[in-house]
């Protein structure tokens, strides 16, 4: 797979049929030990990869708008003696229920999906479901379903079971949000160097409102602070360091009115400013977590952070950017978008120099790419590799179809490609016991395998990710997803029979 590196071609890597049918609903809920194996799996490797994202894409046979707008699923693959047990469930929340019962839809989504019967169906309903379908962690003796606007909902880890919303022992109020992308900050100040879970919220308006929290092993909080920003905000992911939480604030704006009037969903009424410059807030995280700076990039459209670190007088960033935010035409499905016109995910340094309040930027990657994982003891510190999705190609935008491994201090890149008829999600990495070395660990990923309509959980070694280790085939697919977390802290007995 190594020469794909250094080959341009204009052909496709993917066919639009092949990549739609990984959006089909996946209505059923399973529980099995996977017995389709190629390869090993690695004895060592024990602990539940969990992964959350839309599970249905329809209601009762009304297509939603976005795949964002789905409810969330959540998949939990847990790995035992050399074997893996996998099971599936749907989050439970209070909309899903009153959705599956009534036989029909009956909430309008954040990223468009509306009721159907037009904008008079639609008019001043602001009532949004709570699809809890984009992350999972397991912290302080809870497994949390995270969604960005509300508070999580907690499951039973042993059978995946809903128990309700969670307000992390009275640390979030009514009508509080939590984010969906939680860091772990593996030695924190405010902890004794022990573990902490940091997250933050958004309360976005004329101005925004940053609250930042902090959390024991026990969930217990050490800290939490609130930040005004000028401004909209939508920001879905952050970095931190040691010292630092940092959020790139990217320029959009947001009319309120096309929702409001029934028209569009809350998330199609952003508008992204190319000539506007992006953000970037650093916040202390230490008392008293006053003199948050506010330094300035071009502009560009960021989800996700791959990491963040101090270096000497700088901040290092390192972010997936799009050079516009990607509209879907409202007359238009998502399944049917061209990805050719599509402003690709690269990833791009930003070195923030915190005294003259600069910053400067290189590319590090062109290649189209998203979702990036490094190895936990890493988060917030200096770093050598990066593991993350990426297209097939190494200039047309396209699916993500592939794995690459960069080597930040070398440069140097490896490839395994699912093309044609593979597609790519989030990999999950996972440091062995007693690793010799950063990228000493198993990456794991989930794969849609179009020619066989299912879905693949493939486990690389991560010195080398040109050939995996091992596929495990599950006997059905899971629709594309969005993020998920590996926890070996968990008693979960799988059964011992098929
Ligand atoms: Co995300």
């Amino acid at each position: 797979m190594t020469q794909l590196l250094n080959q341009e071609t204009s052909s496709r890597s993917y066919s639009l049929k092949d990549w739609q049918k990984g959006y089909e609903s996946q209505p059923h809920e399973h529980s099995y030990w996977i017995d389709e194996i190629e390869g090993e799996i690695p004895s060592q490797l024990e602990g539940t990869l969990f992964r959350n994202g839309p599970g249905l894409l329809d209601i009762h046979g009304t297509p939603i708008r976005h795949p964002f707008d789905g409810d969330g699923m959540i998949c939990a693959f847990t790995f035992k003696n050399g074997r893996c047990y996998f099971r599936n469930r749907f989050v439970r929340t209070e909309e899903y229920i009153a959705e599956q019962k009534a036989g029909k839809m009956l909430y309008r989504g954040v990223f468009g999906t509306q009721k159907p019967g037009g904008w008079l169906a639609n008019i001043f309903d602001l009532k949004m479901k709570n699809i809890a379908n984009t992350n999972i962690i397991y912290w302080g003796g809870k497994l949390l379903a995270l969604w960005e606007a509300a508070q999580p909902y907690r499951l039973d880890p042993d059978t995946l079971e809903t128990i309700g919303l969670d307000n992390l022992d009275r640390i979030l109020q009514p009508g509080d949000t939590f984010s969906a992308h939680p860091l772990i900050d593996p030695h924190s100040q405010l902890n004794n160097g022990r573990p902490s879970l940091v997250n933050f919220a958004i309360k976005p308006g004329i101005s925004t409102n940053i609250s930042v929290y902090e959390l024991d092993e026990k969930g217990k909080l050490l800290t939490s602070h609130e930040h005004i920003v000028p401004g909209f905000a939508f920001i879905h992911d952050f970095a931190i360091t040691p010292n630092y939480c940092i959020f790139l604030q990217n320029p959009v704006s947001y009319n309120p009115f096309p929702y409001l009037f029934g028209f569009k969903g809350a998330g199609e009424c952003v508008n992204f400013y190319q000539d506007k410059p992006t953000n970037i807030l650093v916040i202390p995280r230490k008392p008293p977590y006053k003199n948050m700076k506010v330094l300035q990039a071009e502009a560009g459209f960021i989800f996700h952070h791959a990491n963040a670190f101090e270096d000497d007088n700088q901040i290092i960033v390192d972010s997936i950017c799009y050079q516009s935010l990607s509209q879907i035409n409202p007359d238009t499905s998502y399944k049917e978008i061209d990805f050719d016109k599509l402003a690709p995910g690269q990833l791009r340094r930003f070195s923030l120099n915190l005294e003259q309040e600069k910053v400067s930027t290189k590319m590090i990657e062109s290649r189209s790419c998203e979702f990036p994982s490094i190895n936990p003891e890493k988060v917030g510190r200096n770093y050598r590799y990066l593991f993350i999705g990426a297209t097939h190609n190494d200039t047309s935008n396209a699916p993500l179809q592939a794995l690459l491994k960069l080597d930040l201090h070398t440069g140097e890149r490896q490839l395994h490609s699912f093309a044609p008829k593979g597609f790519a999600g989030e990999p999950i990495f996972i440091p062995k016991p007693n690793a010799q070395s950063e990228d000493d660990g198993w990456v794991l990923v989930l794969i849609y395998d179009s020619s066989y309509h299912r879905s693949d959980l493939v486990i690389f070694d991560g010195v080398n990710i040109t050939n995996p280790l091992a596929k495990l085939h599950l006997k059905h697919h899971i629709p594309y997803g969005l993020h998920g977390s590996w926890t070996n802290g968990l008693p979960f007995e799988p059964p011992l029979d098929k």
